[in-house]
């Protein structure tokens, strides 16, 4: 065979490779409302950037006439490219090949990228369309995921792993997304559970749709395993590139920073009416983050889970940063078990990978009651106080309004290492509010008074009494617990300038083989 003749071979295998299962399976996909495994990578890369590995590798399987029947790529396409021009590596299961079931073949493809990803500290997408197991491979593909979640777990906290879930991920499978470090669902055409309806109903009797059991509803809202949830793969494929933005490429790295064009000392008189005269009224710290950050733009994590903390990530002088905030619209911004996972989680990934925290205070304290004592509150609110005091990167605090009791000090206080702590005038840090305070303190003093107008004048005026005392940032200022009090309008240019102080900030934990986080 001449030179030309080999280019020719060269040329026709790599377009059938391209082909995947064919044409006929491409269609269903298509019809489906999906995009097959090569349109996604095309998509989710910076154009012309992709550089394919293994497009011919074929699996050795001979068990059920399979020695028979193979194609090339064996159900994922993997190699690199960029995204805004930084390296990234990729891999997209091919549902048109054995469904994009997971050969040893095919888990030897995902390892090579996420080994090639650590060893040149670059981050990993990979995107699940699979229907699990290859079934005629049996523990070969067992232990194929087993080589995945391995090199998942050794990554992790060294590069962004970032998983989209774009069609079926089932029973095991679903723990190498479970171990990345942020899952993506596209509504209807994705669904992760660990077994499915049929088993489910033979082992619980439950009668439960595909949707019901394991759809973006489910896991963006009540288990909290999908942080980003998109209407469709474009859109997710957007969500993917931004978030990527927002984060350095290893642990060793700081994430980029962006020519910032809104001024830093923009002033924002809003923020100096925003919150109520009233105490107990609600406002919605969303739009105090949106004051604050560069063009108002706030990439929020977790949007439908534990609403009432908000995480997510902005930028503040053209520095990423992690913000996390009470939501006062949201059950009032109690923490609670779930509130104190989501936000222990974030910091946890912020500080892994050098992001700064930004952290917006207004929170009555941790939600009371048997199912949070049942369900282990104590444990879970610990992981929000560990993940913050652990936490080395800079932490700016600024409490807005309240900050009682154990939740002030979880909400990274100044003695849990927060390096720049500010309070609005508004601010009130105290044990409990006034109205516990004085209920525990005076009951008996109230209750002996007889005249009941009376009563409820002594009860006001022991109200004012502790408010006056306790409930403003003046207390805390005293002892420096807050480093200074400042004019809400003011706060994007305190927060920027405390960030810009502390971007050489160097903190070291002890020495330890790992820590024990309460899980
Ligand atoms: C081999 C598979 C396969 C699998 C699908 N296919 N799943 N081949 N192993 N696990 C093949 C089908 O035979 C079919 O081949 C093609 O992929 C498309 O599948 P369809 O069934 O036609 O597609 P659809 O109707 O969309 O249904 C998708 C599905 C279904 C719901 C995912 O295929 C399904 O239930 N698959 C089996 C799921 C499963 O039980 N997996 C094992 C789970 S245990 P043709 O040639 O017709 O195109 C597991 C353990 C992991 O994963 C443990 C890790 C630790």
């Amino acid at each position: 065979m001449g030179m030309q003749e080999k280019i020719n071979e060269l040329l026709s295998l790599r377009t059938q490779a391209k082909l995947g299962g064919g044409e006929k399976r491409i269609e269903k996909q298509h019809q489906q409302g999906k995009f097959t495994a090569r349109e996604r990578i095309n998509m989710l890369l910076d154009e012309g950037s992709f550089e394919e590995f293994d497009m011919f590798v074929r699996h050795r399987c001979t068990n059920f006439g399979m020695d028979k029947d193979s194609y090339p790529g064996d159900g994922v396409v993997t190699g690199y490219g960029s995204i805004d021009g930084r390296l990234v590596f990729v891999f997209a299961q091919d549902f048109t090949t054995y469904g994009g079931s997971l050969s040893e073949t095919q888990a030897a493809k995902i390892c090579k990228v996420l080994d090639q990803a650590m060893k040149v500290g670059a981050p990993v997408i990979g995107i699940n369309d699979s229907g699990g197991a290859r079934i005629q491979e049996g523990v070969n593909s067992l232990g194929g995921y087993a080589e995945i979640f391995k090199r998942n777990i050794l990554a992790s906290g060294v590069i962004p792993q970032i998983s989209a879930i774009f069609g079926p991920c089932a029973g095991g499978a679903v723990y190498s997304p479970a171990l990345t470090d942020f899952i993506m669902m596209v509504k209807n055409t994705s669904y992760m559970f660990l077994t499915g309806p049929k088993v489910v109903k033979t082992v619980t009797g439950e009668d439960v749709t595909t949707e019901n059991l394991g759809g973006t509803t489910v896991h963006a809202s009540k288990s909290g395993v999908a942080q980003l949830i998109a209407q469709t793969e474009e859109e997710g494929i957007a969500q993917l590139r931004r978030l990527l933005s927002y984060l350095p490429s290893n642990n060793m790295e700081t994430a980029p920073d962006t020519v910032c064009n809104d001024p830093i000392e923009r002033i924002e008189n809003r923020l100096n009416e925003l919150i109520p005269d009233n105490p107990n009224k609600p406002y919605d710290v969303k739009e105090v983050i949106c004051l604050l950050t560069d063009n108002g733009e706030f990439f929020e994590i977790a949007t439908n889970y534990a609403k009432n903390i908000v995480v997510g990530f902005a930028r503040m002088g053209g520095m990423s940063v992690g913000v996390v905030a009470n939501q006062p619209s949201h059950m009032a911004g109690v923490l609670d078990i779930n509130a104190s996972r989501k936000g222990a989680r974030f910091v946890r990934f912020c500080d892994a990978f050098n992001i700064p925290l930004v952290t917006l205070v207004d929170v009555p304290g941790f939600l009371p009651g048997t199912g949070q004592e049942y369900g282990g509150v104590i444990v879970h609110g610990a992981k929000l106080l560990y993940a913050y005091g652990e936490a080395t990167v800079p932490k700016v605090t600024v409490t807005l309004r309240k900050s009682y009791g154990g939740s002030h000090i979880v909400m990274s206080c100044k003695q849990l290492r927060g390096d720049i702590n500010y309070a609005w005038p508004t601010a009130e840090i105290a044990v409990m509010g006034a109205e516990g305070a004085v209920e525990v303190l005076y009951a008996k003093e109230i209750a002996a008074e007889t005249d009941p107008q009376k009563q409820a004048e002594a009860f006001l005026a022991k109200k004012e009494e502790y408010n006056n005392l306790f409930c403003n940032p003046y207390t805390a200022a005293k002892f420096g617990y807050i480093d200074d009090v400042i004019e809400p309008r003011n706060t994007r240019y305190r927060v920027i300038k405390a960030l810009r102080c502390l971007q050489t900030k160097r903190q070291e934990n002890p020495a330890k083989k790992h820590d024990n986080i309460p899980l």
